[in-house]
């Protein structure tokens, strides 16, 4: 029997309780030997749930119990969650997190910790909620040379922004119902300003190129400035607009990142990504393109990211999973702005119109340096 710790028992971790018990004798036979819950870790009281017995509020009882293998944190936050991470990798056992916050600020610290420790930290949750995506990256695409990752990254506002343009609904109406839906951070802001989305399309450029995406480095741009005649500009051209995040190779070692709205041709896969659903392309140089679809959101496909995960630690108790990379060097990252596209420009008194290839600079310097009313990348 293995004996595994949950931190924090919020939607995911409750979803997560939820999956172990439910799918039990599945778990057991792919990951070969029976796992059980044993702790439970939350400051709030839950007297009514029915592992009320499992509930614990001090990290040490875990942190000490030699039983417990495996510790799924998903408290949240860069805080807290840091120190037990930390604290449970130093005492040995292996880490599972839906922490993208964690992971994209500490990664690569809390990574040579458990390489230091000859134990797992894994996060499969962290990006597209239930959709494989972190694996395939690391194991399926090993043999590529990935010059470039995209997509949807953020269910709340996909949601949002699809719940808008289908049906009508208010932003303020549609961001309930995905806070409702358990979408939505408890800050919902870290979605709608793209900040979410920024430490996703972080952890998969780490992962895609090899050397760490600073967060503070990408430039982040949520769906604020998307107004409703830029969505019926956009059906009129051709176009849907999706909030993207987006890293790429820029030279033979620069990489960039960014996050912010996009114009995507209709009919395109990506533009048929609505609601929830999480959409990722990935461009590698043998595979080509590939595109990896999704709930990227809500409790149970995050926790079947999870739980997946604690099958592989429990499979690798003596094996280290390969999911790692570099610190950045001087001058590897360059600026987002560099990058040429299309442009999608309105400005005051002007119609929208889509713009010949080039940087955003180049843009600005057209508009005389007049900020338009909306400046977004078209997609080809
Ligand atoms: N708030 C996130 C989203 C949850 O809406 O995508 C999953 O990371």
């Amino acid at each position: 029997m293995i004996h595994i710790a949950v931190l924090g028992f919020g939607v995911v971790g409750g979803g997560v309780v939820e999956v172990m018990e439910e799918n039990a004798s599945r778990i057991a036979r792919s990951a070969a030997e029976e796992i059980s819950v044993k702790y439970i870790l939350d400051v709030r009281d839950f007297p009514e749930n029915p592992w009320a017995a499992l509930m614990v509020q001090d990290f040490s009882v875990i942190e000490n119990d030699p039983d417990v293998r495996i510790v799924v944190e998903t408290i949240g936050g860069a805080g807290v969650a840091y120190d037990f991470t930390k604290r449970a990798l130093l005492h040995g056992k292996s880490v599972v997190t839906s922490n993208k916050e964690l992971v994209a600020t500490r990664g690569l610290e809390l990574i040579r910790i458990a390489k230091e420790r000859n134990v797992n930290y894994l996060f499969e949750a962290s990006v597209g909620g239930g959709i494989p995506i972190i694996r395939p990256i690391t194991q399926c695409l090993a043999a590529n040379e990935i010059d470039e990752v995209y997509g949807i990254l953020n269910g709340t506002t996909n949601y949002i922004l699809t719940r808008m343009i289908a049906c009508g609904v208010s932003f303020d109406e549609a961001l309930k119902q995905a806070q409702e839906k358990g979408y939505a951070e408890k800050d919902p802001s870290a979605d709608l300003e793209g900040l979410d989305a920024c430490r996703k399309i972080c952890i998969l450029s780490d992962l895609c190129f090899g050397r760490e995406v600073d967060v503070e480095n990408v430039k982040t741009e949520g769906i604020a400035g998307v107004k409703a005649g830029d969505v019926e500009s956009a059906k009129r051209l051709g176009y849907k607009i999706k909030l993207l995040g987006r890293g790429l190779r820029t030279g033979k070692d620069t990489v960039t990142a960014y996050v912010a709205p996009h114009l995507i041709p209709v009919g395109s896969l990506l533009s048929n990504v609505d609601g929830v659903m999480n959409g990722i392309v990935v461009h590698g140089n043998a595979i080509g393109e590939a595109m990896f679809y999704g709930a990227g959101a809500g409790k149970r496909p995050t926790a079947s990211a999870v739980v997946a995960d604690v099958i592989d630690a429990a499979k690798h108790f003596k094996a280290r999973k390969y999911l790692d990379w570099d610190e950045a060097s001087p001058g590897s990252f360059t600026d987002s702005d560099e990058v040429v596209s299309r442009w999608y420009v309105r400005a005051e008194g002007k119609d929208a119109c889509l713009t010949e290839p080039m940087s955003k600079y180049e843009v600005m310097e057209l508009t005389g340096g007049q900020v338009p009313l909306s400046l977004f990348r078209v997609l080809e």
